[in-house]
């Protein structure tokens, strides 16, 4: 499976950044720390002291993540802040008036909708088909339509994933696409991200909350034409990322081949997971390109079976919409979160059959 820079472009060739032959350089990384420190006004706030907390300008902090995710051809124009959720924000402001239309395709991430209601934009939904996939010919004709078009891929909570072809189709529409990869480092399917470098009018999010396991951190970044991340980053909070999840994601960056690693492990479980669901006979996992499993319940509905599972201490996700309710959705962990999830299971299902 390919890597966390694999997804952005191919192939990762240090320019400017502590990464040298694949490896971490120390004493870049070390400069790179210092020189990111040095450029605040108090310095670092030592831990478990009370103070004034460093503040880097919004450029500086562009500049961290920039000479970080550099690609062979050259760089990538990245503007980063507080989670993906910030830059989907960005969008808004920057690209939507209201009154005018964006595109989802239901079922999806909130909060493309959520931030249309903010910015005062119709919301034009072009239902998933049965199986999950996007419906083609109708999402064309809704994105020539409309302002912008959103697609997550792969999909929350649907787990598949949008294909290039109908991207590319997409991005004839005149149409903005945002296409949101949280999820991609746990897909064989390439990134996009180049396409968005290269000039295409398409936003490509990325997140460190998944893969890099940040999510209360908060930093996210979004690739896109030059042109637009220098209206993005006029029109961003300047000081909405903080130190501590820049550090942490330069962490995470140094720590590329675990973090990596650990992917392949979750996508191991995932599939390890898939078989013993599909075994149960009731509960049917669909095809899953990210770090959990969206299934459908041949007995109950999910809620109930949230609530059996809450009782033997294991979390899951269930959905409130009409269309949803026969459904679940189970993050991945380690291997034995997917034994105590199979042995709740089996529980479960006993418990079930004992009320029917
Ligand atoms: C598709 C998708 N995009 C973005 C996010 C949010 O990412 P972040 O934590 O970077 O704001 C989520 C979180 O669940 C998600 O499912």
């Amino acid at each position: 499976m390919a890597g966390f820079f694999d997804r952005i472009k191919g192939s990762f060739t240090a320019l400017i950044s502590p990464f040298k032959d694949g490896a971490v350089d120390e004493a870049a990384f070390g400069r790179l720390v210092d020189w990111q420190i040095s450029e605040g006004t108090h310095g670092l706030v030592p831990v478990g002291t009370t103070g004034e907390s460093p503040t880097l300008s919004h450029a500086e902090h562009m500049r961290v993540v920039e000479l970080c995710v550099q690609t062979a051809a050259g760089r990538v124009p990245i503007v980063a802040g507080a989670g993906s959720d910030e830059m989907i924000e960005a969008v808004f402001r920057c690209c939507i008036e209201a009154g005018e239309r964006i595109v989802i395709s239901s079922p999806t991430f909130g909060m493309y909708s959520f931030d249309a209601q903010q910015y005062g934009a119709e919301v034009v939904d072009v239902p998933r088909r049965e199986d999950w996939e996007l419906d083609r010919e109708p999402l064309l004709a809704a994105a020539r339509d409309a302002k912008a078009v959103f697609l997550p891929s792969p999909n929350n909570p649907t787990g598949n994933t949008a294909s290039r072809e109908l991207i590319e189709e997409l991005l004839e529409t005149g149409a903005l696409i945002v296409i949101d990869e949280a999820y991609i480092e746990f897909s064989e399917e390439e990134s996009v991200a180049a396409l968005a470098a290269s000039g295409a009018p398409l936003v490509v999010l990325r997140t460190f909350s998944k893969w890099g396991g940040l999510a209360g951190m908060r930093i996210g970044y979004a690739v896109m034409p030059e042109a637009l991340a220098q209206a993005t980053m006029a029109v961003k909070q300047p000081y909405s990322l903080n130190v501590a999840a820049e550090v942490a994601a330069l962490a995470s960056l140094q720590d590329i081949e675990e973090l990596d690693e650990r992917a392949c492990t979750i996508t191991g479980e995932r599939n390890r997971l898939a078989k013993a669901l599909r075994a149960t006979g009731w509960v049917e996992p669909w095809p899953s390109d990210t770090n959990f499993l969206f299934c459908r319940l041949l007995r109950s509905d999910g809620a109930t079976v949230r609530e059996v599972l809450r009782r033997r201490g294991v979390i899951i996700r269930y959905f409130d919409s009409e269309r949803l309710r026969g459904h679940i959705r189970i993050s991945v962990g380690t291997a034995e979160d997917t034994d105590r999830v199979i042995e709740a299971l089996a529980k479960v299902a006993q418990e079930l059959g004992a009320e029917a």
